[in-house]
């Protein structure tokens, strides 16, 4: 994949797209402030905008680890812990921690599992995916749900990741994707640039997260560029599935 003039820093364009084009701080802070900010709509506009088809995305995803029966799962950029709610009601592992850097949706997050009754089986921390906190090799699953796009440093992240996985451990990443059929295509580009920001703007007060969201899709490396990213991350078996028309892909590798 093309690589920008910041050649061998390992800067792919999607790190220089950020959420608030005029500020002076770095991705991670401008990408903490804005969850921080959303927080409070954000899974109600996750289900509005996609019309709940989220909900079997995450289901499909997390499926992929059925047969690998984890038994210790790190669910990074666990946001409001959607996918690690999902991971314990398809996986029923003994424990998921769930890592995020924005502490407002963490707050949402653990109310919801404290609702569900599972503090014991899933536990939110504040953490960041490039500098996880836990031992090498502590993991049976690694699993990042619409989180690897936010990264400042993508390499970073996934070389944690890697790090954290017990060999022969399993990532499954879930992503948007941007489907290829032209009249999907042309109706997609319409409904992500211009209808999102503009509900966005009304529901969750913000209509730069919902911007950021079409920006950072329209650059972040997808499909066979994220399998070559993953394969000189050293990841091993890496592959991946579109879904819905090519609007999100799973994608799945090993340690
Ligand atoms: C689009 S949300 C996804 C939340 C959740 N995984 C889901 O499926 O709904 C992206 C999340 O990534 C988090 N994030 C971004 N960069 C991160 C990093 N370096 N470490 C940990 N979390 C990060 C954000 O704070 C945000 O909660």
């Amino acid at each position: 994949m093309q690589k920008t003039i910041f050649e061998g820093m390992n800067i792919y364009p999607h790190d220089t797209v950020v959420p608030f084009k005029d500020s002076k701080e770095s991705k991670k802070k401008q990408v903490e402030n804005m969850f921080d900010k959303i927080a409070f709509r954000y899974d109600f506009l996750n289900r509005f905008l996609s019309a709940g088809i989220d909900v079997g995305w995450r289901k499909k995803a997390i499926r992929q680890l059925v047969s690998a029966n984890p038994k210790n799962i790190l669910d990074v950029a666990t946001g409001t812990g959607d996918f690690a709610l999902t991971c314990y009601e398809i996986l029923k592992p003994e424990k998921i921690i769930g890592i995020d850097i924005s502490e407002g949706m963490l707050d949402i997050g653990r109310k919801k599992i404290e609702k569900a009754g599972l503090q014991q089986k899933i536990e939110l921390l504040n953490g960041d995916s490039e500098a996880i906190l836990f031992d090498d090799n502590t993991f049976d699953a690694v699993t990042v749900a619409f989180g690897v796009r936010n990264f400042e440093n993508l390499e970073k992240g996934l070389a944690e990741i890697r790090r954290v996985l017990k060999p022969g451990g399993k990532l499954v990443v879930l992503e948007f994707t941007k489907p290829s059929l032209p009249v999907i295509k042309q109706l997609y580009n319409f409904y992500m640039n211009t209808i999102t920001p503009k509900i966005g703007k009304i529901i969750a007060k913000n209509n730069e997260a919902y911007q950021y969201l079409n920006d950072s899709v329209l650059q972040f490396p997808e499909k066979e560029s994220f399998i070559h990213i993953l394969n000189q991350s050293d990841y091993r078996s890496a592959f991946y599935k579109t879904l819905t028309l090519g609007i999100c892909s799973i994608y799945c590798a090993e340690k």
